[in-house]
């Protein structure tokens, strides 16, 4: 039985309570709900996964309540670290890092670093100082799956495998956190997020942003991932109309993603009846946040195509373009 709650005191003290009796616990962060369990419990870990449905070598974020808690999981904090810490944390940035020596395989993958993170949403600051701890969290959806970006969402990925979420409202940045690998001699972004590359340099000085060939298992990294069941496609705005005329021909229930500006381009009035035309936010703070509720929503609609475009990449735009080429990237096993 899974139970939601609104985030209160007493809801906060249950779960830190279940965390600490190895139970899990799924919480809000600013980026997309987590599915917590105690970093340092191993069958914990393994039960996470388990309700994930996720293969036991990849690697899972362990959250911090505060920066201070850093050296009892990384074996050193490069410079590099000290100022993306001062500068970004709590926040939407997880570090990757040397692990210290008691750190578990399991939350690493058997890797030699750890991915370390202090989230900034008060209901995950809360629940982590009750803690104590370090609590290991993945996003809250089963394996290859949209992140949830409300409690709904959670429920309706893990409804009877989580035993609490906690709901702390919709989460206001909508895709996950930015990875850095600082373990190595020069910083790599593994992947794009909310604290955007631009934002990075100014720290760290200008590197080479994209991961290199040798960058570890990151499951994010993986083509299927963050895919909703329709399947979709990245198109111009010019190619939207033909396309979804043919795939309705096809006999296929198309839904079509458009950002208010492309509407005139478009001219979605061109569309065939069955088309559902769904209207994104032209600003991409707003386009991230509700880009996964979109994904949802699609599948809701019982649409078996999406089309949509792909936002300039520069800023924001680059993790929005990432998470949309990882939803119409080919699918491991459907
Ligand atoms: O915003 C977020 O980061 C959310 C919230 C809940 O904190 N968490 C999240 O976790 O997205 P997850 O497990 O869905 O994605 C974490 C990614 C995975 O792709 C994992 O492979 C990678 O981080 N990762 C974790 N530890 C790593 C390590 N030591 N080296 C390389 N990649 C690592
Ligand atoms: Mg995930």
């Amino acid at each position: 039985m899974t139970i939601v709650l609104p985030a209160t005191s007493e809801s906060l003290h249950q779960a830190a309570d279940l965390l600490r009796r190895g139970r899990l616990v799924a919480f809000p962060t600013e980026t997309v709900y987590g599915l917590g369990a105690a970093a340092e419990n191993e069958s914990a870990v393994r039960a996470m996964f388990a309700a994930k449905g996720r293969p036991a070598d990849h690697p899972v974020i362990v959250h911090l309540p505060d920066a201070a808690q850093l050296s009892e999981w990384a074996a050193e904090i490069p410079p590099a670290a000290r100022r993306l810490v001062a500068a970004f944390w709590p926040g939407p940035l997880t570090l990757i890092l040397r692990r210290g020596p008691g750190v578990s395989d399991l939350v690493t993958g058997g890797l030699d670093t750890v991915g370390l993170r202090v989230p900034g949403h008060p209901v995950a600051q809360q629940l982590f100082r009750l803690f104590g701890g370090g609590i290991a969290a993945p996003s809250a959806n089963r394996f290859g799956r949209v992140s949830p970006t409300t409690a709904q969402h959670v429920l309706d990925e893990l409804d009877g495998r989580v035993e609490l979420i906690l709901d702390g409202g919709p989460c206001t940045i909508g895709l996950e956190s930015t990875i850095v690998d600082l373990s190595r001699v020069e910083p790599a972004v593994l992947r794009p997020g909310g604290i955007t590359a631009e934002q990075l340099f100014e720290v760290l000085g200008p590197f080479s942003s994209s991961p290199s060939s040798e960058a570890p298992r990151v499951s994010g990294s993986m083509e299927s991932h963050y895919a909703p069941r329709a399947r979709v496609e990245l198109l111009s705005p010019d190619q939207i109309a033909a396309r979804a005329a043919e795939l309705v021909t096809q006999g296929n229930r198309v839904a079509v993603l458009l950002r208010n500006a492309e509407h005139h381009e478009a001219e979605p009035h061109s569309f065939p009846k069955s088309v559902v035309v769904i209207s994104l936010p032209r600003e991409d703070v707003e386009l991230a946040r509700t880009l996964y509720a979109t994904l949802r929503r699609v599948d809701e609609l019982e649409c078996d195509v999406a089309l949509s475009t792909l936002p300039i990449e520069q800023g924001l735009g680059i993790a929005i373009a990432d998470r949309l080429r990882k939803a119409a990237g080919p699918r491991a096993g459907g």
